[in-house]
């Protein structure tokens, strides 16, 4: 059964690599193929990823504790609500999988901020969060899927 059930998983994975990734060109990373829609929510979460990982060090800047747990939790879980399923199909499993620790970690800077406020721990918990923005950046690219 154990069996089965592993040889299902890779196959859906090779499908799944072969369905999302294009590599032929000079850009290695692989592609996503979204609408234009879907294309301009995801974009727009990451301005807000980025316009929020700005208050959080601005907050830590100026000591602001309160500033930082606000914005860090603006990113937090309940941000992805939002996603229609179509979205959410067509999004391989490696970036669900970082995206959705990506708005765990803010939570965490959220609740630690306030629980703590600990300027050197958020700072922290920020750089370590950053890794996620390189590394799903250097992975993948979105493109617009033909029609
Ligand atoms: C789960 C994957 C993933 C994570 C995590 C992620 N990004 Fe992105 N981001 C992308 C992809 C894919 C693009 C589109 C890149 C492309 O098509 O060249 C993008 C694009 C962007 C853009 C350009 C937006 C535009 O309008 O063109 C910004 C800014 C950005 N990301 C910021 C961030 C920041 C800051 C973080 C971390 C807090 C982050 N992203 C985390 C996948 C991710």
């Amino acid at each position: 059964m154990n069996k089965i059930k592993t040889m299902l998983l890779v196959f859906i994975i090779l499908v799944s690599s072969a369905v999302f990734s294009d590599e032929s060109g000079a850009d290695k990373r692989a592609t996503i193929y979204l609408d234009d829609e879907e294309r301009a929510i995801v974009l727009e979460e990451m301005r807000t990823f980025l316009s929020t990982i700005q208050k959080i060090t601005q907050g830590i800047v100026a000591d602001d504790m309160v500033q930082v747990s606000h914005a860090a939790k603006t990113m937090g879980n309940n941000a992805s609500a939002g996603v229609s399923l179509s979205l959410i199909f067509k999004l391989p499993l490696g970036f669900k999988l970082l995206a959705a620790d990506t708005h765990q970690k803010f939570d965490e800077i959220a609740i630690d901020a306030s629980s703590f406020a600990d300027r050197e721990h958020a700072l922290e918990q920020t750089s370590v969060l950053m890794k996620n923005c390189v590394s799903c950046h250097a992975t993948y690219r979105i493109d617009l899927e033909e029609d």
